[in-house]
């Protein structure tokens, strides 16, 4: 299913909202990537000094992005979000780029209250959800979309460090033309 994003998405920078989200950690022990792809941003933390990164995947592709990389502080664990047994207070920082709304409408809710209480107070929560406006929104695809308002309360007491709801025309990694309607988060969790 990702094969097109994977091949496109291999030789990229990390992404630039995780560059800034890394900023505002005061430890950098312990760090989650949440539907890692090519394993770029996972590899990323470890090169900015974070001792371990669990990165979680379930496409059988990913196997093979970690393979030539023989660091043990990277963990694969190739299987689902709803598979993962998510601990409480462990991450220092929860990366999540593009791949929350994957997770699908069934217990959505309850799925990012069990992300937020994995962080430690103080981590850093960083990542996307989809907005209503998105051209994928139509009805018949197994991906979350929410409104603002919605997004606001997934992130419920939690400090928002930047946000922003951005709107365009472009492609998909397999060309084809769609509209983006994106809700951009870093938040810190209070509590
Ligand atoms: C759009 S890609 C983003 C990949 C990477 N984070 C990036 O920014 O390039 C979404 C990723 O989430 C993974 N994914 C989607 N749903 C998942 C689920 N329910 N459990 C685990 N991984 C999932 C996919 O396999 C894919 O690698």
């Amino acid at each position: 299913m990702w094969k097109k994003y994977f091949k496109k998405h291999l030789k990229r920078k990390p992404r630039e909202q995780l560059v800034q989200a890394v900023s505002f950690c005061t430890n950098k022990k312990n760090a989650l990537d949440l539907g890692a792809g090519t394993l770029i941003e996972s590899k990323f933390l470890i090169k900015k000094g974070f001792k371990n990164v669990i990165a979680i995947d379930n496409a059988p592709e990913v196997k093979e992005f970690v393979n030539n990389f023989n660091n043990k502080k990277l963990i694969l664990k190739n299987i689902s979000f709803q598979k993962y047994n998510f601990p409480k207070k462990r991450f220092d920082l929860i990366n999540a780029q593009f791949s929350l709304p994957f997770y699908g409408k069934k217990d959505f809710n309850s799925f990012i209250k069990k992300v937020k209480n994995s962080l430690v107070i103080k981590g850093i929560f960083v990542g996307q959800f989809f907005g209503k406006k998105d051209s994928w929104n139509d009805g018949k695809k197994e991906i979350a979309f929410h409104t603002k308002n919605q997004v606001h309360k997934l992130l419920s007491n939690m400090k928002i460090l930047k946000f922003a709801e951005k709107e365009k025309e472009g492609k998909t990694a397999s060309g084809n033309l769609k509209h983006w309607h994106i809700f951009y988060f870093i938040a810190q969790r209070n509590k």
